[in-house]
């Protein structure tokens, strides 16, 4: 049993969801079926968090790499984040959690955006707790949207140049004013970033696990949880 320290609960977890298709893939089924098998970890982990008191999650579902896929995975995911949203909006009523995207959210087909929207603005009200999708989403992609901003504000003569600090930047990312993930999970055991929220990761601890996203379920978000609690950030210094 999973003993956790109730003030020391990560405000901002951040997950990497991977290893759909190889746990579809070693039950011998297509891709999608582990597509479909990880909606429902999706559910549990967003239930956990709201049981433990995470105020923020992001969860990493669609890269802006992962367009170079197979055109039917492509659009077997988008059908599948529409179902998501359809069937599992009232999760996010139930537990008073806020909706929203970060990402280039346009490049999605429209019936998927028609649905997210809907979802974002009917949840716009809810404080308890925060669900980020990352959609479309890639780190590099962000902070050059961010920069691209800042210089078209330094053209109009709004902002000097040497009045860019770190808070401009993290300023003109997608979703300003949200703290940066405490805890870092990526499942099915790759020790990478894949171009994740590049930024808001610099003090992040992370936290890598060989079980597939399929199979990642409470007992196993209250472990990482459990494993970030034993972990000392120093934040470069020595204490
Ligand atoms: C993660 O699982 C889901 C997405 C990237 C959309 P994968 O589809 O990457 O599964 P693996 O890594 O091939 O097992
Ligand atoms: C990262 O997983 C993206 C998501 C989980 C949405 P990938 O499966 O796309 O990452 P790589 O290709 O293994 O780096
Ligand atoms: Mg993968």
């Amino acid at each position: 049993m999973t003993e956790l320290d109730p003030a020391r609960i990560p405000r901002h977890v951040a997950i990497i969801m991977d290893g759909n298709g190889r746990w579809a893939k070693n039950r011998g089924m297509p891709r999608i079926k582990g597509h479909q098998a990880g909606a429902e970890s999706v559910r549990e982990v967003l239930k956990a968090c709201r049981k433990i008191d995470v105020e923020y999650l992001t969860l990493y579902a669609f890269s802006s790499e992962n367009w170079v896929r197979p055109k039917p995975e492509v659009s077997g995911l988008m059908t599948l984040l529409q179902k998501f949203l359809r069937d599992q909006s009232h999760e996010l009523h139930d537990n008073q959690v806020r909706l929203r995207v970060i990402g280039h959210a346009g490049d999605l087909p429209g019936a998927v955006r028609k649905e997210l929207n809907r979802v974002i603005d009917e949840t716009a009200h809810y404080t308890r707790g925060h669900l980020f999708l990352a959609l479309s989403y890639g780190g590099r992609t962000e902070i050059t949207d961010a920069v691209r901003a800042i210089a078209q504000k330094v053209k109009a003569g709004e902002l000097e140049p040497d009045d860019i600090k770190e808070e401009t930047v993290a300023q003109h990312l997608y979703a300003p004013g949200i703290p940066d993930p405490d805890l870092m999970i990526r499942t099915s055991g790759e020790m990478r970033i894949s171009n994740f929220l590049l930024w808001q990761l610099s003090y992040a601890e992370l936290y890598v696990t060989d079980v597939l996203w399929p199979d990642f379920r409470e007992p196993d978000l209250l472990k990482a949880i459990e494993a970030y609690q034993h972990r000392h950030r120093r934040y470069g210094g020595i204490k």
